[in-house]
């Protein structure tokens, strides 16, 4: 007996995911990258990694933006690249900061369909940033992993030479998150190439 598998056509995973680390904060005197340096070490046994610290991209002007993106941004290629991706993200004021709402907002299809996972931080671990941006990627059809890490008071943290060394409970909540985020990525990067999506033929 012979059966269609055409929308089965066998897995597209790589046995390294491409996986992009967001560092949301552009503040002169952030400490967001000490903390977007520690994901990155954790991930690079496991991934191949492009961390892109928001401070370094410059966005079109917002008076360009159109529903479901506008001109090609400067890191457009690199978040199409990725299968997976990490926001390392303060909480400013309940929520997450305007700089990474803009990326956000001037990407679509770069987007779609692919996992995330949230490094928040802040007072009380950021936990208000983390929740409002799983509502912004769900409708980007970004899939969040039920695990994320919330950061309290990671300042406390930082070596003299900025380096972001704290305890081992939060060494082993990354590892985690990352192991489902790794997982994601392989079932979803199998899915966009094998799977038609609702509605698509
Ligand atoms: C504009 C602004 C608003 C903030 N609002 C919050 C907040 O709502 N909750 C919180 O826990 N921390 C808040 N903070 C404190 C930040 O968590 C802290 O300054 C952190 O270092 C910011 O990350 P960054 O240094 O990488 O920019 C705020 C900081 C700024 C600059």
């Amino acid at each position: 007996m012979t059966t269609s598998t055409s929308h089965l056509a066998g897995p597209a995973t790589v046995a390294t995911p491409q996986i992009a680390v967001i560092s949301a904060s552009v503040r002169a005197d952030r400490m967001c990258p000490s903390i977007a340096d520690w994901v990155v070490g954790a991930l690079t046994p496991d991934a191949t990694v492009d961390l892109i610290d928001l401070a370094e991209v410059t966005l079109p002007d917002d008076s360009l933006l159109y529903p479901g993106g506008g001109p090609k941004s400067e890191v457009a290629g690199r978040i199409e690249a990725a299968e997976a991706f990490v926001f390392v993200t303060p909480e400013y004021n309940h929520s997450y900061p305007a700089s990474l709402k803009r990326l956000i907002d001037w990407h679509y299809s770069e987007w779609e369909l692919k996992p995330a996972t949230i490094v928040g931080y802040g007072v009380y671990g950021g936990h208000s940033a983390i929740e409002h941006l799983r509502g912004v990627l769900a409708e980007l059809s970004v899939v969040t992993t039920r695990r994320v890490l919330g950061l309290s008071q990671p300042w406390e943290h930082l070596s003299e030479d900025g380096g972001y060394t704290p305890d081992e409970g939060a060494a082993r909540g990354l590892a985690a998150t990352v192991a489902e985020l790794i997982w994601w990525a392989e079932v979803l990067t199998d899915a966009r190439t094998n799977r038609p999506r609702p509605g698509q033929s």
